[in-house]
């Protein structure tokens, strides 16, 4: 029954296939004391969230069961807890939440949440958190790219491989993307110097020589993984945000896999760069929550590329910012 304290919220209950995703009507959370209580603008969808739902990142991530998805939300401030001096009601964030952002509301640590950019509306900045955080971790601390370097983003069609296209880029690096037609258009909108059409091309074929580094954003089996270390050059990096990739005793190459994490400063850094006009979010589309049953199996049938953005009930995507 829906009472004035309560909310919609996607949860699961169990492991399983996109089915056990529920719309549970559930008490709407409380801010303690040093906490926000957010009304959700939007979330969006992460593919991981599907690894998560279906129980095959529980070394991982411990999660406990119901469990509220999205870990991504953008958002208003609508209830400060005791002790936080840095938002009051009506303030518009951002940020990476670990649980509950496929909801009407949302509780967050007051520190680990940003204001939102300023040009963009409120929901789309739900793209940013994980996938921009991810591809910043990759390019500027896993990776360390530099001017002038070669850098080859494998997978650059999703949602992670937007942002480092355009991070790359920012740093000054060439950018060889991997893309199929469906993405190749909007990635050389977003900067990529080259396209490699990866479902027509092999990329040993495409490159003219190897690049400094390479960042994998496709969860491959570990074979096909290691067939992408002759593409880097002796001294160069392989950064997986997938698989490892081991490389064989005396390899040339560093391989490194990498979980992201949280980390405000880097979230507020890429909103500033949002905001500058050097970021742009590659917005896929826009569903209502609803829908994100719907959505996990589009995406295990690989029909999802580029950000969605996820509405709850209500709450108008374009809504002014
Ligand atoms: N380590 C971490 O902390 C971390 C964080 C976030 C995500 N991840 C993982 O990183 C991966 C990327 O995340 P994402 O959000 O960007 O995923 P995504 O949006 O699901 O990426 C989908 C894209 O992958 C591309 N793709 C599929 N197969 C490919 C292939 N064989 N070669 C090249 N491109 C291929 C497709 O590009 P086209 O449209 O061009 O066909 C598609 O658009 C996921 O596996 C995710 O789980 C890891």
């Amino acid at each position: 029954m829906r009472t004035e304290r309560s909310m919609r919220a996607a949860r699961i209950h169990r492991y399983g296939d996109a089915s056990v995703i529920r719309h549970d009507e559930v008490p709407r959370p409380v801010p303690g004391d040093g906490e926000v209580l957010v009304e959700v603008a939007a979330t969006s969808f992460n593919p991981s969230e599907v690894g998560l739902r279906a129980g095959l990142l529980r070394s991982l991530f411990a999660l406990e069961l119901p469990y509220t998805l999205g870990w991504d939300v953008a958002g208003t401030v609508v209830e400060v807890g005791g002790g936080v001096r840095t938002w009051t009601v009506g303030d518009r964030m951002v940020g990476r939440v670990d649980t509950g952002g496929a909801a009407d509301y949302v509780v967050a640590a007051a520190g680990t949440v940003v204001p939102a950019p300023r040009t963009v509306p409120l929901a789309h900045a739900a793209a940013l958190p994980v996938a921009g955080l991810t591809a910043w971790q990759a390019v500027y601390e896993q990776a360390r790219l530099t001017s002038g370097q070669r850098v080859l983003v494998n997978g650059a069609g999703g949602g992670v491989g937007g942002f480092a296209v355009q991070l790359a880029r920012y740093t000054g690096a060439t950018v060889i993307a991997t893309a199929s037609r469906r993405s190749a258009g909007t990635l050389r909108r977003l900067g990529a110097d080259q396209i490699v059409d990866y479902t027509a091309t092999s990329l040993v074929e495409a490159l003219d020589e190897p690049v400094d580094a390479l960042l994998n954003l496709v969860p491959l089996d570990p074979r096909q993984a290691g067939a992408l270390l002759p593409l880097v050059r002796p001294g160069g990096i392989l950064v997986s945000a997938t698989v490892p990739v081991p490389a064989p005793a005396g390899s040339a190459v560093r391989t490194t896999r990498f979980v992201a994490r949280n980390d405000p400063d880097q979230l507020a850094g890429l909103v500033e760069l949002v905001d500058a006009g050097v970021v742009r979010l590659d917005i896929a589309g826009f569903r209502p929550l609803a829908e994100l049953a719907e959505l996990h199996r589009e995406a295990e049938a690989g029909r999802i590329r580029g950000k969605t953005i996820l509405i709850p009930a209500g709450v108008t995507a374009d809504a002014p910012h």
